[in-house]
């Protein structure tokens, strides 16, 4: 096989950030993805239905000339948040999921849920208008070793939440553990999971063994290789309830190479040639639709895109790093040259 045509691939959890680092990092995007789930974790963060318009809109004024892309936006979950905004947001067609972020788990959440008591109705509301959860899973006990985070999050917090409002359409995002695949395995409907390009690729030994590689530092941090390949062999077994969520986080080298840098892999502009040498390591090559194209939209109740995209043999020609007028950013980088670029895209 030397071509490989899919339908256009989404992003189902993504960082666009704003300013000068929205206008350089989302032509990366919308060069191969036809719509995202925008994160909210700017600083403020978009709480409300209004932020939610007025961050689409520079966006869309971002965007490249002829650029196919639509932003699909997300509220950031606080205490305060308003069931009758969430409501209005999502019935003028503005939102398609609210994201929680348990306070201080990871990048700008530090206005996050402590007190789940304090969303309940908020959640309530959710589960009757079919709106989805999307959760950082992780727990922010620092009693609780970072390696355990997600899994801890599962049995303390994720599980009692679900039971307590039935009905709930949940994404438990950048799933990282054999546990959080278990967990999505385990219940058949309205609970998904995403996974993201750099976590079917790096263990914590990359991240650690024989030097620090801030590069491949995120939240939640990669684990064990036994975990790694529990997340490959989900991915690549087509199974409807995981979908890509690639969490391409873009912070500047200046930010992450610093004594406390800062969490996020930059993969938007790889994420597909990587994927493509993935599922072809494994044999998968006919799962990889499923995983980027189909899949997502299926629990998001949308259409899967009409246009295709195209991937060739030979390695994707990039840089290192995109300069930005805040500062450079470097790409992932896998490891390995991927066997694949991507050459075209259609709209029809
Ligand atoms: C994300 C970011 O930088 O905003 N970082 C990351 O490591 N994934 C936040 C997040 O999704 O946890
Ligand atoms: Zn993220």
């Amino acid at each position: 096989m030397t071509h490989l045509t899919l339908r256009t691939p989404d992003d189902w959890h993504l960082h666009l950030r704003d300013g000068p680092m929205l206008r350089a990092v989302l032509p990366w995007t919308a060069a191969h993805f036809a719509r995202a789930i925008i994160m909210p974790n700017l600083v403020p963060p978009v709480v409300t239905g209004a932020d939610a318009a007025a961050y689409r809109a520079r966006i869309m004024a971002a965007l490249p000339e002829g650029a196919q892309f639509t932003p699909l936006m997300t509220l950031y979950l606080t205490e305060d948040t308003r069931p009758d905004d969430v409501a209005a947001a999502h019935a003028a067609n503005l939102i398609h999921a609210v994201k929680l972020y348990p306070a201080g788990a990871t990048t700008n959440s530090a206005s996050g849920v402590a007190d789940f008591s304090r969303v309940q109705g908020v959640l309530e509301r959710m589960a009757q208008i079919g709106l989805p959860l999307c959760v950082h899973g992780e727990v922010t006990d620092p009693a609780v070793d970072i390696f355990d985070r997600e899994a801890v999050f599962i049995d303390r917090v994720l599980d009692p939440l679900r039971r307590r409002v039935p009905g709930l359409k949940v994404v438990l995002e950048h799933i990282t553990t054999a546990q959080g695949v278990d967990y999505v395995k385990a219940h058949d409907t309205g609970l998904g999971g995403t996974i993201t390009t750099h976590h079917l690729v790096i263990n914590r030994n990359h991240i650690l063994a024989g030097g620090i590689r801030p590069h491949y530092y995120c939240l939640p941090v990669a684990k064990r290789e036994k975990h790694r390949l529990a997340l490959r062999t989900v991915a690549t077994s087509g199974d409807a309830r995981f979908f890509l969520g690639t969490d391409s986080a873009p912070h500047t080298d200046p930010a992450k190479l610093q004594p406390c840098g800062c969490a996020g892999c930059f993969t938007a502009p790889n994420t597909m040639p990587i994927l493509a040498h993935v599922f072809e390591e494994d044999g998968a090559l006919d799962k990889l639709e499923a995983f980027t194209s189909l899949n997502g939209p299926a629990f998001y109740g949308l259409p899967p895109n009409e246009g295709t995209i195209t991937l060739a043999r030979g390695a994707p020609d990039l840089p290192s790093c995109i300069n930005t007028d805040d500062g450079p950013v470097t790409i992932f980088d896998p490891g390995f040259t991927p066997g694949w670029h991507v050459t075209a895209r259609s709209s029809c």
